[in-house]
């Protein structure tokens, strides 16, 4: 799985999701919490087909808008429920500007196009 580029550290604000789509069916939500971390989740629940970067950031959890389970960006559990089973996480590393996420190589792939 190799790390590509999904976005630049400025076009993230604090405690909100950035939506970067890869092709037309799937999408990874950045999102740089209080602390300075960046983190990088599936961007839909595993509740119902709904992205997470519309959630509120605290901490290191997002909370899905729709219905209100907290998803912890560190694992992908989530803590209450409507939603039962985690989402799926990525590696980040920032290096300088860049945002770089580790993703299945099909995913790359799509990322090259941004
Ligand atoms: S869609 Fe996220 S908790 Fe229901």
């Amino acid at each position: 799985m190799p790390f590509v580029r999904l976005a630049g550290l400025s076009e993230l604000e604090p405690d909100q999701g950035l939506r970067v789509e890869l092709g037309d069916e799937e999408a990874v939500a950045l999102i740089r919490t209080g602390d300075g971390g960046v983190h990088a989740v599936i961007d839909v629940c595993s509740h119902e087909d709904y992205p997470l970067s519309e959630g509120w950031v605290e901490d290191t959890t997002i909370e899905c808008a729709l219905h209100g389970s907290r998803f912890d960006l560190l694992t992908g559990e989530p803590d209450s429920p409507p939603a039962l089973r985690p989402v799926r996480i990525f590696p980040v590393r920032v290096e300088g500007e860049d945002v770089l996420v580790d993703l299945p190589d099909d995913w790359a792939k799509l990322a090259q196009d941004l």
